[in-house]
């Protein structure tokens, strides 16, 4: 589907996102091994988690929505079924490292695949670390589909090798299974939605500096909960920066997730100058939340954004790179290889959306160099099959010239099937 987008003066108004998409994986996949009924609200209603859910169901797991509410009857940790055939996965990384983690452990053998897309991402990261904790996984050359014969597995000390909270949490799954301590350490900071369900649930899990530990196997079922899902900051995020963009745009934003592994984006945008407000700070079931109000500036400064800074505005970086061709001087991107393996290879496809809008830019293989200001032109892009693509360039579509036409748009829908609708809604002129 293509959709045009035409410039913009302001955005007003008051906008709700959908519910995080990692926290919205973590509450169906930590339900589905907990004994008893959970009821999530505000559930992410994008693709992914169909996904997710649909690949529970096939475990055996009942999955029911009753208005904003999402009811799974959790069987317990050693209730999952095996499945009748594959798994799909979709276009969700997510979904199949957590679900990889729980698989590893169960008494039978799955098979889990995806999407064209998934199905180039790289997998050797949880393969590796669970053979060594016993699971058998066959994989090809790394890739999905993943071939897994689960059963007893044993704690393993690692130390992670990338930054991914989906692989320390696909570690932390298969560690409430294994006999004995599973180590984990991280050598950066990365978003710990997981850890803190896991203490929610009463999991005695031990966090000290860059080291988590958790003895295993659990010898009580994880208990049902209730699980409300905070609005997903990475959503959130492309209208926070298209009403920093636009002068005298006034926007807010309610029940906005701020856990501080996650706002590293707000943080980079508050630097360079956008005027952001988060009111209400509240933290009412283990995550912080907050209502922000973003108010539109006439310039913004260049910032280099590197090292540890990376992992908490990974998911944005594409949205920044938009915001970086508005700011006065370079702004330098770098350590951010992970990016090549998302849903695209999303340095290629910020280069190339915007050298079509007109922008210089320098891609590097960790990063890219953009120089700023520099107006961008209306043009015809692609969202190379990626959410985040699509939406970061609907957004530069608002402060370029002329009309963009992106093409495959519907790829929003992975994340916020409301996207374009709400955008219009807010649009002032
Ligand atoms: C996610 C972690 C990040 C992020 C992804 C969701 C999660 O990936 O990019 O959108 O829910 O754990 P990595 O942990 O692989 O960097």
């Amino acid at each position: 589907m293509e959709r045009t987008i035409r410039p913009a003066r302001r955005l007003m108004g008051t906008l709700t996102v959908p519910g995080d998409k990692s926290i919205s994986h973590r509450a169906l996949l930590l339900s589905a091994i907990a004994r008893g009924s959970s009821e999530i609200s505000g559930l992410a209603p994008g693709a992914d988690l169909v996904s997710t859910a649909n690949c529970l169901r096939a475990l055996g797991v009942a999955i029911t929505q009753a208005g904003g509410r999402v009811l799974v009857e959790g069987r317990g940790l050693k209730g999952l079924r095996a499945p009748a055939g594959t798994l799909d996965a979709g276009n969700s990384g997510t979904a199949m490292r957590l679900l990889a983690g729980l698989l590893a452990a169960q008494p039978f053998e799955s098979r889990l695949s995806g999407d064209e897309s998934l199905r180039q991402r790289p997998m050797e990261r949880i393969i590796r670390p669970l053979a060594q904790m016993g699971a058998q996984i066959e994989s090809r050359a790394g890739h999905p589909p993943l071939r897994i014969s689960g059963g007893p597995l044993r704690g393993i000390t690692y130390k992670l090798p990338v930054a991914s909270a989906q692989l320390k949490s696909c570690l932390l799954l298969a560690g409430l299974y294994a006999q004995g301590h599973t180590q984990i350490i991280e050598t950066q900071p990365t978003r710990d939605h997981t850890e803190r369900m896991l203490r929610r649930l009463g999991v005695p899990l031990e966090i000290s500096d860059n080291c988590l530990s958790l003895s295993g196997p659990l010898a009580d079922d994880l208990p049902a909960c209730d699980w409300p899902i905070p609005g997903d900051l990475s959503s959130a995020a492309f209208f926070i920066v298209a009403a920093a963009l636009l002068p005298g745009s006034d926007l807010h934003l309610a029940n906005i997730g701020v856990n501080p592994t996650r706002t590293g984006f707000l943080t980079a945008l508050r630097h360079m100058g956008a005027q952001i407000e988060l009111l209400r700070e509240r933290e009412p079931a283990g995550e912080p939340l907050a209502d922000l109000r973003v108010q539109g500036v006439p310039a913004l400064q260049a910032i280099k954004l590197a090292g540890s800074a990376i992992p908490a505005l990974i998911d944005e970086l594409p949205l920044l790179a938009v915001v970086a061709t508005q700011a006065q001087g370079t702004t330098v991107i770098e350590d951010a290889a992970e990016l090549r393996v998302k849903e695209t290879d999303r340095l290629a496809a910020v280069a190339k959306n915007l050298r079509r809008m007109g922008a210089e830019l320098e891609e590097r293989p960790d990063g890219l160099i953009i120089p700023g200001p520099q107006p961008l032109r209306g043009a015809r892009l692609s969202s190379f099959n990626d959410h985040r693509i699509a939406m970061a360039f609907a957004i530069a579509g608002l402060i370029a010239t002329g009309e963009t036409v992106i093409s495959g748009a519907e790829w929003a829908d992975i994340s916020f099937p409301n996207f374009y609708r709400q955008l219009e809604a807010l649009r002032d002129g």
